[in-house]
Parts: C-alpha cells; structure tokens; sequence
C-alpha cells in the first residue's frame, strides 16, 4: 500500500477504503465463483439501530450482499450493553458463529456497539473467542472499511476500540430499512450519568451536531422519497452544545448552537417532510418551550416517549434524576393541557437498589395517574462501573419479580384500554410494509406511533393512507380505507 496515497480527511480517507476493498471483495467472489453475503445483527436502543445502517451500508457498498441468516461470509453484532441479559445473549450467539466459520473458515466475524466499549469484554473476547476477526467501538464505526482493510491485509484479529470520539465522520453510505424513514443522529453520547446507567461510559460525552449538518442530512433524505425522520439522542431536550473536551474532561469552551425547540422548527420547514419525531426526552430538560413547539408544529408526532423510571422521590434522588414524583407528574399536567390527545409512553425501572414496596407503590401511583399509552418496563440490572452496582440494599430476586409482575399487569390493562379510545377514529396512516402473516393486509403507524393493519397491497408501502381504526385488537387496530 502507497501510504502517501491515503488520504488523511474524512470521509475521503473510507470512501479511498473502501475503493480498497471493492477490489479485494471482487477478486474473492472471482475465487469462490458466488456473491459474498452479509448479516448484521443488532441488539439495543435506535441508536444502534441506525448505527448498523451505516455499517451495512457500507458492506453494500463493498459489494457484500446481505441475507438475514447468520452462515453469511461476513457476519456483524451490533452489541448492546444496558443490561445484562444483551450481554448474555451475545456470548450465546458467538457459541454458534464458531460452528458456522468451521464450516467457512474465511467467514469474518466482526463485533462493535456499546458492549466492545467496557474492557473486560474485550479481555475476555482476546482470550476465549479467538475466531472474532475484528472488533470496534461506538466511536469508530466509520472506520469499518478502513478495519476490514487492514484485516485483509493482515489476516489476524483487529481490536481498535476508542475511549472517546475524536471525530465524527458522517457524509458515509447508509441502508435503510424503509426508504419513506429514516432516524438522523443529532446528538451523540451522554451526559447525566444516571446512576444506575452505563450509556454515559460506552456511548461518552454529550456532543451536538451542527444545525445546518442536520438539516442537510434531512433535505437530501427527503429528497430520496423520505416522509418521516426520528431525531435521534440520548436527551434531546439538551440538545444545542457542542463542548470542547481536553483528555476526557470538560473544557470551560463551550459553543452553543441552537436549542432542541428551535431545531425542531428548523427542521419542520423542511418541504416534503410530513412526519418528525424524536427520542429520547429527559424530563429534567423539558422545556414549556418543546410544548409549546408540539403544540403549534402540525408535522410534530403526536407522541411523546418520556421516561420516569420510578415514582418514588427518594429513589428518583438515587438514581441520580433531578426530578420529584411531584415534579414529573405537574409536567405530565402541563404537556397534557397544551396537548390534551397526546400519546405518551414511559420507561420503568424496577428493583433499582434500596427500593422498598413503599418506593414501588409510588411507581404504581405514577403509572395510575399519568396513564400511558405504553410503558417499557425494566428489571434493574446491575451494571459493574455505575455507582448503583455498589449501593447497598440490593433487593433481592423474588422480591423484584413480584412487583415486576405486578407492575406489568396494570401497565398492560391500561394501556389496552388508553388504545381503544382511537376506535372509530379516522387517522392518517404511513405503511410500512406487507402484514407478515397476512398478504392481503399492509401494515402502518398513526403520527401516535400506534400500529394499524388493514386490506391493501404492497403499491401502498410508503404511502400516507386515511385509515378508519374500525377495531381494536389490543395492542394494535384492525382499520379499513376511508378512500
Ligand atoms: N437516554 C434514555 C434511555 C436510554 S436506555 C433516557 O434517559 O430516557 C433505555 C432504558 O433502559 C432507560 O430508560 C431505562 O429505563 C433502562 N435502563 C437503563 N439502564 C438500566 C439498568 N441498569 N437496568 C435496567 N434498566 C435500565
Ligand atoms: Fe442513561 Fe440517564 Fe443518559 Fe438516559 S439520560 S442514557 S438513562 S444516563
Ligand atoms: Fe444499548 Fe448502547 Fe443503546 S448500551 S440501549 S445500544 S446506547
């Protein structure tokens, strides 16, 4: 290789990568006379949803095709790390990836995501999973190309896993699942450290992007028949800061670009854009601001994902929150007068460490009051390196299970019954895609994010449908074309 061919600046330096590799790629389809294939699996939140669209952009653009079965040449975990059981399930899959490359040993098996970023798991996969060929972190999925590079070249494992982002590189191929929308990262990392949360350490500092970046991406989008975009961060509401970070810490610099209300705006001007959500919202953040936006902009989604993880004040304090109970719930008053039909889903943690059935009981009254149209609820999972792994009064198993239990049978019975409120409702619909089960049915989302099927074709995938909510079926509504 020429090094001085190479170009430094992103995203020219991948895009001369993945030149590279086109060529190696051909030469080995040549060689085993079929198309290479590509799997990518991914585990977790939108943000590694749409951070394995870029990676598997980029495999097509390297002339992989893709397949949804693991016994792929190239075979990708997007890993997730929030809790315990993502971790377990990955170690799970790896057991069979082994079996599958003894068949194919030039299968390349290659890992990334939030799980890569915690040390320990990287010792363990150097030592035990000596078949993965490359591994990376959160802070360089743009390099895939330039990796496989060097692995091709070099034919041994490849570990580049970064403590922070030293840039980001967008202005890359992406695939995306639906050509009509698409998710668009405007702010990366975390900064609230939660403290039962191990985002903030494998996903680092919070860090904007720029307006203008955004409204670009989301332009050139729409112009590729997108009708619906999902703001993507792990606190939206604190968007607009772009800080200088010297070996890891803050500076005191701090740029500040444009607050999440007006981006909101910006981004609802957009011609042709028809639908705008966002997530997530951190309550501590949410500004009358945001409301009001919500309230005014006709091309914001009906829906707001607010998450409370527990009713109890005293453990919304341990949790490291900044909120009351009583804080929360005037908000919910709040957003609900200036948007008396919106939807509102939650995220529920469970069992976090010194909750007493008291504390649990106060979970029970949010979920009571607010009345979400869903609730994801969670087992609190200890995560080794937050403060909450070593708070004392960790509740034990059966204890957790119980209120688990009780828990999601109040949050299932209300939230089937906050549904059928839209029976009879005529509602726009945007199609998503053929019903599974059922070919003579499409399958769609109201702007309430709430799940319709009804008779159609597959002319109508990307098409906003006026859509009568004839029956409800629980979760989801059986509906019937206005039209
Ligand atoms: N940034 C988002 C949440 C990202 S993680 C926010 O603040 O709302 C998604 C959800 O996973 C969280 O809302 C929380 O309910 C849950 N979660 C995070 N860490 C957890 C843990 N250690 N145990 C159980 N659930 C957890
Ligand atoms: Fe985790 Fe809290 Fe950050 Fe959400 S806001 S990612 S729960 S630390
Ligand atoms: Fe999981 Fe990382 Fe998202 S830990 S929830 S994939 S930010």
């Amino acid at each position: 290789m020429d090094s001085n061919t190479i170009p430094v600046m992103e995203p020219d330096r991948q895009y001369y990568f993945m030149n590279k590799c086109k060529e190696l790629v051909l030469d080995l389809k040549a060689k085993k006379n079929r198309p290479l294939t590509y799997c990518v699996t991914t585990f977790g939140c939108q943000m590694n949803a749409h951070d394995s669209e870029k990676l598997k952009g980029i495999l097509d653009e390297l002339g992989y095709v893709e397949i949804d079965d693991e016994n792929a040449d190239f075979v990708v975990y997007n890993t997730c790390t929030v809790r315990e059981n993502a971790n377990k399930k990955l170690y799970g899959h790896l057991g069979h990836l082994k079996n599958l490359k003894k068949k194919n040993p030039d299968m390349i098996i290659c890992l990334c995501g939030c799980m890569m970023q915690e040390k320990h798991v990287v010792e363990t996969i150097k030592s035990k999973y000596k078949f993965v060929d490359i591994v990376f972190g959160t802070h360089n999925i743009y390099k895939l190309a330039e990796l496989i590079n060097i692995y091709f070249n070099q034919n041994s494992q490849i570990i580049e896993v970064l403590d922070k982002s030293e840039k980001t590189v967008e202005e890359l191929p992406q695939k995306r699942k639906y050509k009509f929308k698409s998710g668009v990262n405007i702010m990366y990392g975390c900064n609230n450290f939660c403290s039962y949360c191990i985002v903030p350490y494998v996903r680092g500092r919070e860090k904007s992007r720029r307006p203008e970046e955004i409204l670009k991406e989301i332009n050139l989008l729409v112009s590729q028949g997108v009708k619906e975009v999902m703001l993507l961060g792990q606190n939206v509401n604190s968007y607009g800061k772009i800080y200088d970070y010297t070996d890891g810490k803050m500076d005191l610099q701090e740029e500040k670009l444009m607050s999440f209300p007006d981006l909101l705006r910006e981004v609802c001007k957009v011609d042709g854009l028809e639908r705008v959500r966002f997530m997530t919202s951190h309550p501590k953040d949410l500004s009358d601001e945001l409301i009001k936006v919500m309230a005014e902009e006709p091309k914001i989604c009906n829906h707001l994902h607010l998450p409370f993880q527990s009713g109890s004040t005293d453990i919304l304090a341990k949790m490291n929150r900044r909120y009351t109970k009583e804080q929360y719930l005037s908000l919910v008053d709040k957003i609900r007068n200036a948007i008396p039909d919106i939807s509102l889903t939650t995220d529920i943690i469970v069992g976090f460490p010194g909750e007493t059935e008291e504390d649990f009981l106060d979970t029970l009254d949010v979920v009571e009051k607010v009345k979400y149209d869903q609730a994801f609820t969670f087992i609190y999972s200890k995560r080794t390196g937050t403060p909450a792994a070593v708070m004392e009064n960790q509740v034990p198993e059966d204890v957790v299970k119980d209120r688990f239990q009780r828990l999601l049978t109040r949050v299932n019975a209300i939230s089937n019954s906050r549904i059928k409120r839209y029976e009879g409702q005529i509602k726009d619909v945007l199609v998503e895609e053929l019903n599974h089960q059922d070919n003579n049915l499409v399958t769609g989302r109201t702007k309430e994010s709430i799940t319709v099927h009804f008779p159609g074709d597959s002319s109508l995938i990307g098409e906003t449908i006026a859509v009568n909510l004839k029956e409800c079926k629980g979760f989801y509504f059986l509906g019937e074309r206005t039209s």
